[in-house]
């Protein structure tokens, strides 16, 4: 349950909220459930207007669940619940640059992640959103059907191992665990654990092939699948301001962060929340 000074409004038709007028130093618990049905239902809400300081951002984020510890990104040294995605004036590559969904490359992906805007570019630099749910409700019955029976693979070694895709950039020396191998197998279709709703969980930079296919054969059904997830209805950009902080889910949603503010600095604080194994 919502105060009257809270509005929101919602970013596309399928995915995403922004909402004004919460504090979320002082969040009560009816916020919070409102809170958490509005990010396992729209995939990503994003609140204006915040203005916490790192301890209170880990303290939120607490509130959703265990702190999942990020492997490869840079930390803050002196809040390691904390991830950096911080590109500066004259870096070319940024984080997270592709579609995809944090950690799901892990056995028990992550269940969500919060990101707090600390330094913006002029202009640029949105994140873009896409619904799982509504990639799912795109499929025709038959695709649906066929793909409840198939897992996939996912992994991160080729991100962020030592020949990775981000070795050969110029950011390659901000990661960190380079020897750390990744392996999981996930449905592809998978029942939300909170909203109970299927959702589509196969992601362009983490899903290496389905399981017991040849990366050569699920290709063309991936890029198929990718396709339809970031069909023009299905995505929303959220702009962000000073203050802005965005709590998404990983298992309703994708993201990426535009990348088209060469020449400025950009500091965003990302805390990820543990998750559970998916079916
Ligand atoms: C991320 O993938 O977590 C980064 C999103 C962003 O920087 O907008």
């Amino acid at each position: 349950m919502l105060a009257d000074t809270v509005s929101v409004r919602p970013l596309s038709p399928t995915c995403g909220l922004e909402v004004e007028g919460l504090d979320l130093r002082q969040i009560g618990e009816s916020e919070m459930t409102w809170l958490r049905s509005a990010v396992a239902d729209n995939g990503v809400v994003a609140v204006r207007g915040q203005d916490l300081s790192p301890e209170q951002h880990i303290a939120f984020a607490r509130q959703w669940g265990e702190i999942d510890y990020n492997r490869f990104f840079p930390i803050n040294e002196l809040y390691p619940e904390i991830a950096l995605v911080q590109k500066e004036e004259n870096q070319k590559v940024n984080i997270g640059g592709g579609w995809h969904t944090d950690h799901s490359y892990d056995v028990e992906p992550a269940m969500g992640s919060i990101l707090l805007a600390r330094e913006l570019p002029p202009s640029g630099g949105d994140t873009l959103f896409a619904s799982m749910y509504a990639a799912y409700d795109s499929l025709s019955d038959g695709l649906k059907a066929t793909l409840e029976t198939m897992r996939a693979v996912h992994t991160a070694d080729h991100i962020y191992g030592h020949d990775g895709a981000y070795a050969k950039t110029d950011i390659a020396s901000i990661f960190r665990g380079h020897d750390e191998h990744t392996l999981a197998v996930h449905p592809v279709i998978i029942t939300h654990p909170t909203s109970g709703r299927k959702a589509l969980y196969v992601n362009p930079s983490f899903t290496t092939r389905f399981d017991g296919w040849t990366r050569e054969e699920s290709l063309p059904l991936l890029q198929y699948l990718y396709a339809q997830a970031i069909a023009q209805d299905n995505v929303c950009t959220l702009q962000w301001k000073p203050g802005s902080i965005a709590i998404w889910d990983n298992r309703a949603s994708w993201h990426f962060a535009k990348n088209d503010y060469h020449g400025h600095r950009r500091v965003m604080h990302r805390i990820t929340i543990a998750g559970c194994a998916l079916s």
